[in-house]
């Protein structure tokens, strides 16, 4: 198991005024799961993938991460495991401006304590760009990439640390439908490879090219089961076929 989640509680500002936005969520993770976590606005998706992600901390209840218990680590051993263990995208790509690709990408291997060379991270931010297949636009900055462009930047620094867990929130919310598929193509390949994904959405379109749903509302889980998963790559193919229909009709 890479993750297990025991009554995790979530008390925002515990008092008179408090939202309890997780209440009492168990949830355990394999290696090589793909997951979406699916629920509306406000059931407490974002709260979870903050505390799986070691940007928060729980109320109470115990995540064990990797057989660690981080749930009682203190802010900067959690910084660590963050920098060692996990991958982050997100819907609006958070990129540096004026910053190209390749150095994006390199960010987070400067905090990491590898202590790469600046060859050696020119290297792997070069394969990691590569892998979603961006080969070709290093030099380029964030805004002379499409959407789908930088959210693969985004996509290859969460894997420049190879991290054993990536998490994704909402990673096509600002994404059209083509090129949602080519993002779900890229989870789906790093998935086979071995790669954990545990990824938020509202969209029951992407959420079934994962292999497990779980729905929140009202910070519990509702429903947790197996998903039946559908190819990207074939819908990708499909969707060609689509617009060719469209062009010689
Ligand atoms: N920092 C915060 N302080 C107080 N309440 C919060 C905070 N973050 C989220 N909440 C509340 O917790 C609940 C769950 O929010 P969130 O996890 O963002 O839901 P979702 O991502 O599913 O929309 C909501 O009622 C929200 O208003
Ligand atoms: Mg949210």
């Amino acid at each position: 198991m890479l993750l297990s989640l025991d009554k995790i509680r979530k008390v925002y500002r515990p008092g008179s005024l408090s939202v309890e936005a997780l209440k009492e969520i168990s949830l355990n993770i394999d290696k090589g799961d793909f997951s979406t976590i699916m629920g509306s606005s406000g059931s407490g998706k974002s709260t979870l993938m903050n505390i799986l992600g070691c940007l928060d901390t729980p109320t109470s209840g115990t995540y064990l991460l990797k057989g660690k218990n981080v749930s009682g680590f203190s802010k900067n051993r959690l910084a660590d495991v963050r920098n060692r263990m996990i991958g982050f995208v997100f819907q609006n790509f958070h990129l540096l401006p004026r910053t190209s690709a390749r150095e994006n990408v390199e960010l987070p291997l400067l905090y990491s304590d590898e202590k790469l060379s600046w060859k050696e991270m020119h290297k792997r931010a070069q394969e990691a760009l590569e892998i979603v297949g961006l080969a070709d636009r290093f030099d380029h900055t964030p805004n002379e990439l499409s959407g789908g462009q930088q959210q693969r930047v985004a996509i290859a620094r969460a894997l420049v640390s190879k991290p054993s867990l990536l998490l994704a929130d909402e990673p096509t919310g600002n994404l059209d439908s083509k090129t949602s598929l080519e993002i779900m193509n890229i989870f789906q390949q790093l998935n086979n490879e071995g790669l954990t994904i545990l990824m938020v959405s509202h969209e029951p379109d992407i959420a079934r090219f994962s292999k497990r749903i779980t729905i929140l509302r009202d910070g519990r889980i509702v429903s947790d089961r197996s998903n039946e998963q559908r190819n990207a790559a074939t819908a990708l193919e499909n969707w060609k076929d689509e617009t060719e229909l469209l062009e010689h009709s």
